[in-house]
């Protein structure tokens, strides 16, 4: 008698007692009936790759955009998130965000503009022609992706809405609805989301606001319908199903500066040198290439784009501004 380890366990290999032919057909008839009853029974999410529209971008050229690194596979970049919209769990995004309703969706521009107003989410998703940019994305918890968003310049929005002279911030305020978002009930975080940049931040343009990834619109637990991406700041820069954006005078908290003052600043860059108070920031943890052997890799000052956003922040301490 042989035996199998599967997953953890250890069994009898199931073709040496049970006659081959006999054991053939029943492992098929059980199969069959698993996978019927998988389609009906399991939720759209859980039967594997989303059934998502196509959505591809123009190769960018904007300096810094098509990082060489391997792409995350898009598996793992949409069932390993921090949503807590939808729980605090990295699984929870994916589990429950098919309670999202992304259409139809809103995005209202506010504050210091010459054309505020109201944007329909296919409207604003044709304002400029999408590109695909292939990102790091460094989370502050230590690990890190690399995604192919498609997505265009923040900036080509800013410059249609006309920002006044007294626009020095942009605020990102994302949907906070406790019929669609479970995660609201828990207390983690004051509701809604809200981020911020200064305005040459915004300006920038390797800020993107995306729409799509992998050349589809967004996973729900991504983002859906539309998120800010930026790629030099710890990924709860980068807010998710974004409804409104502000631009403002004074600087913005953020959710997270509010949430625990002593450990998030509304900077935020990525920078080994400036260890979270709890963790070290000196390394991170790809995301696909986590096996027991596997070495952390070491973080890079600006997530890898000094090059290209390191002059916003000359002259700056960046151990005070955070
Ligand atoms: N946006 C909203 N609205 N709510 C969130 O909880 N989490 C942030 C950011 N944007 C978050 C959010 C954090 S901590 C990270 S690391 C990234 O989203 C994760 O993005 P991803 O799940 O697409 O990789």
């Amino acid at each position: 008698m042989h035996y199998l380890q599967d997953r953890g366990f250890v069994h009898p290999v199931a073709s040496e007692i049970t006659p081959q032919p006999v054991y053939l057909s029943r492992r098929q008839l059980m199969q069959a009936a698993l996978a019927g009853a998988a389609a009906t029974a399991l939720p759209a999410w859980a039967q594997g790759p989303q059934a998502l529209a196509p959505l591809p971008g123009a190769k960018s050229s904007v300096a810094g955009a098509l990082v060489m690194d391997k792409p995350t596979s898009q598996a793992d970049a949409s069932s390993y998130n921090n949503f807590y919209e939808f729980g605090t769990d990295k699984a929870d995004p994916a589990a429950r965000a098919h309670t999202l309703k992304t259409r139809p969706w809103t995005v209202a521009i506010e504050g210091e503009v010459k054309k505020p107003g109201t944007w329909d989410i296919d409207a604003l998703l044709k304002l400029a022609p999408l590109e695909e940019r292939i990102y790091r994305l460094r989370c502050v918890e230590g690990w890190s992706m690399v995604i192919p968003w498609v997505g265009y310049s923040l900036a080509e929005l800013i410059k249609r809405v006309e920002p006044t002279g007294n626009a020095k911030y942009v605020q990102f305020v994302t949907l906070a609805d406790k019929a669609q978002m479970p995660g609201l009930r828990g207390g983690s975080l004051d509701w809604p989301y809200v981020e911020g940049l200064r305005m040459d931040e915004a300006l920038h343009p390797l800020t993107l606001l995306a729409f799509g990834m992998y050349g589809q619109v967004l996973p729900n637990q991504n983002g859906a319908p539309v998120r800010a991406v930026l790629p030099w700041k710890y990924g709860f820069k980068s807010g998710k199903s974004i409804v409104r954006i502000r631009f403002v005078e004074k600087q913005p908290k953020t959710s997270w500066e509010s949430a625990i003052p002593s450990e998030y600043g509304f900077f935020s860059n990525v920078n080994p040198k400036v260890d979270h108070p709890r963790w070290s920031q000196a390394t991170e943890r790809r995301i696909g290439e986590d096996t027991l052997f596997s070495k952390r890799r070491a973080t890079l000052m600006f997530n890898g784009y000094e090059p290209q956003v390191g002059q916003l922040y000359a002259g700056m301490d960046l151990k005070r501004h955070y």
